[in-house]
């Protein structure tokens, strides 16, 4: 069963009742035509706030702006008419207490048309998410590596291998979920973990680096096209996009540089009235 048909978008319900069914397709776009080719594929279009890092060329998530999120969320949803497309809450939008985020959160909604927020799930999140969906906002949760919170996670190293990480990991995906996340992100977690997450929770889970045990499956699209030249172990690349873009763009310059650009067919010429 499909999250949507082909002249309705995919809602929050309709992914939610996808747990345990056919796995859930979702990737990250920042922009139109990006959107454009993945809506055909995708139950779920996520703009992610990877934005920073992937577009932007920050060292990590912490700097990108509620702004940011916007502009791009605007640009994906002029792109796509069938995937849900969900917003990633950015670093210090939300986590201060339930009435901020609800603000952050409705001019996301406002400002862009997006269907649904995610925001990374700490001990804190389950009162947040509470608060948002009772006054409809669908929320995904997001646990495991929070990029967020790289600063205080000392990096962003895989959780769920130690006892103590496994509680945490589990208790956060937990508290998302009775709060009332309609999905849940888990991102670079343990095989196992992801299996046990899955099984705790009632809405599907979306593996980032967290195996095939969960609910759905998300990559940076970036990283699938092969558009860096590092990519984490869990990314399999469908295609070497960065090698064909560098190739285009020397052929370019060496044509421009012998004068083989334009060409003939490349130019106007004056109308013959
Ligand atoms: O920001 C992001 O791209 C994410 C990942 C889950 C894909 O949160």
């Amino acid at each position: 069963m499909s999250a949507h048909s082909d002249s309705q978008r995919a809602t929050a319900p309709a992914i939610r009742a996808r747990k345990g069914g056919e796995p859930l397709v979702c990737l990250t776009a920042y922009d139109t035509p990006t959107a454009r080719l993945l809506d055909p594929h995708c139950d779920l279009i996520l703009v992610g706030d990877s934005v920073g890092m992937v577009l932007h060329g920050l060292d990590s998530t912490v700097g990108v702006t509620l702004e940011m999120m916007i502009l791009h969320g605007r640009a994906v949803m002029r792109g796509s008419s069938r995937a849900l497309v969900a917003v990633d809450m950015p670093f210090g939008s939300y986590e201060a207490g339930p009435p901020e985020a609800f603000a952050n959160a409705s001019r996301i909604m406002k400002e862009t048309g997006c269907q649904a927020v995610k925001i990374e799930s700490g001990a804190y999140a389950a009162a947040i998410i509470a608060f948002l969906t009772a006054r409809g906002v669908p929320v995904i949760g997001h646990v495991g590596v929070r990029p967020q919170a790289v600063h205080a996670q000392g990096g962003v190293r895989a959780r769920g291998r130690t006892l103590d990480e496994r509680e945490i990991v589990l208790a956060d995906a937990r508290a998302a979920d009775e709060a009332g996340a309609f999905a849940l992100v888990i991102e670079a977690v343990a095989e196992d973990l992801a299996r046990e997450v899955t099984a705790a929770v009632s809405c599907p889970t979306i593996g980032i680096g967290a195996s095939a045990a969960c609910d759905g499956q998300i990559l940076v699209t970036h990283d699938m096209l092969g558009l860096f030249d590092w990519t984490p172990r869990f990314v399999r690349r469908y295609a070497d996009l960065r090698a064909a873009m560098g190739e285009a763009v020397a052929a370019y310059a060496q044509d421009v540089r012998a004068r083989r650009f334009p060409g003939e067919g490349e130019v106007y010429k004056l109308k013959r009235t």
